[in-house]
């Protein structure tokens, strides 16, 4: 069957159309529009501006998804949409073009959790993935462990109780005068810089519980440019890029540790935008080998918020019966009231 699967919870427009065949995925088109250039002025996604972007985009970009793939609108056996979380506005603009497309062309329509769109990008990428498994996704807007039993079952057994590392990332980014997101500028510049240079506080919180805390973090760097600042001195940004990114990466690293020890399990998922980090990315690697366990990673291309793992996202909850009507609405919420 071929699903359409969109997504517009945040600052990317985005349609890809995916064949599945017993089970296996091809990607036929995955066209992603990103606003990034547009919010980079503000340092920060503004969200009106993001709904308005997505309005314009969303009708040309489900033609060259169709197109590229060279499936018609009859011929998609579904329309899987990203309903939660993330910015209202912004989710709207998807959830009722889809709806709209679904119900004008009798499609099925299917409503899929941003979160576990992330971690069905790693089906996409490794045939082979089957659960039980450990996703640790890490993004702009989270940072957790879940437990996944089944493609739809997920168990959060670990989250942030304040900010995101992608949140914290890109803080950091704009304050030292790199270009927003800071993200992908940060890890970069940390490969010009100490990581033991300055010293900062671990994300991970103490103890048994697999929770991170960002905002201590966060603070403290924000302490420590502001001290270099009033003294007359320039922050060394390479430093503060490799200290940061350090912290970061030891901290989910501790946290990954202690949820492979405590399940068992023998697969590690990453996932999200921060998921495009090349640090994390070697870290856990390392990590993994000495856990006995395997390390699962989409590629860079599909760690970014995207239509095709939308639609991987939406084909198990299609196969799970668990379609949607004209009723969908979107939500902000990680856990909208059912
Ligand atoms: O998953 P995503 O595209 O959107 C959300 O669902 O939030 O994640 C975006 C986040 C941004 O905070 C961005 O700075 C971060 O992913 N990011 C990175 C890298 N590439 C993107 N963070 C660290 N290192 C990267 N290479
Ligand atoms: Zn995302």
């Amino acid at each position: 069957m071929y699903i359409l699967g969109m997504e517009s919870s945040c600052d990317e427009t985005s349609a890809a159309v995916v064949a599945v065949e017993e089970g296996r995925f091809r990607i036929l088109s995955n066209i992603v529009a990103s606003q990034i250039e547009t919010h980079r002025v503000y340092g920060g996604v503004v969200p009106e501006i993001a709904s308005r972007a997505h309005i314009e985009a969303i009708t040309g970009i489900t033609r060259e998804a169709l197109s590229t793939a060279g499936v018609g609108v009859g011929e998609l056996g579904a329309v899987a949409v990203t309903a939660f979380p993330g910015l209202i506005g912004a989710l709207l603009v998807g959830v009722n073009f889809a709806k709209s497309l679904a119900f004008a062309n009798s499609i099925p329509l299917v409503a899929v959790n941003h979160i576990k769109a992330h971690v069905a990008a790693a089906y996409l990428s490794h045939e082979a993935l089957k659960p039980p498994f450990l996703a640790l996704v890490v993004s702009g807007g989270h940072t957790s462990i879940f437990d996944v039993t089944d493609p739809t079952d997920f168990r959060e057994i670990g989250s942030t109780r304040d900010d995101a590392a992608g949140e914290a990332f890109d803080k950091i980014g704009r304050v030292i005068g790199l270009p927003y997101p800071g993200g992908a500028a940060l890890d970069r510049l940390a490969y010009e810089g100490d990581g033991k240079a300055i010293r900062l506080p671990s994300p991970a919180l103490g103890g048994e519980t697999l929770d991170f805390s960002f905002s201590g973090l966060k603070t403290a760097a924000l302490n420590h440019i502001n001290t270099c600042r009033q003294g007359g001195v320039e922050v060394a940004r390479a430093d503060l890029a490799a200290s940061f990114t350090r912290a970061v990466v030891e901290g989910i690293a501790q946290k990954a540790e202690q949820a492979l020890t405590l399940t068992g399990r023998k697969t590690l998922v990453l996932a999200g935008g921060v998921a495009a980090n090349s640090h994390l990315r070697r870290r856990l690697g390392e990590l993994v080998l000495l856990a006995g366990a395997q390390l699962v990673v989409p590629p860079v291309s599909l760690c970014g918020d995207n239509g095709a793992m939308v639609a991987a996202a939406g084909y198990f909850e299609f196969q799970s019966g668990r379609l949607a009507d004209v009723s969908l609405n979107a939500s902000a919420l990680d856990h909208p009231e059912p």
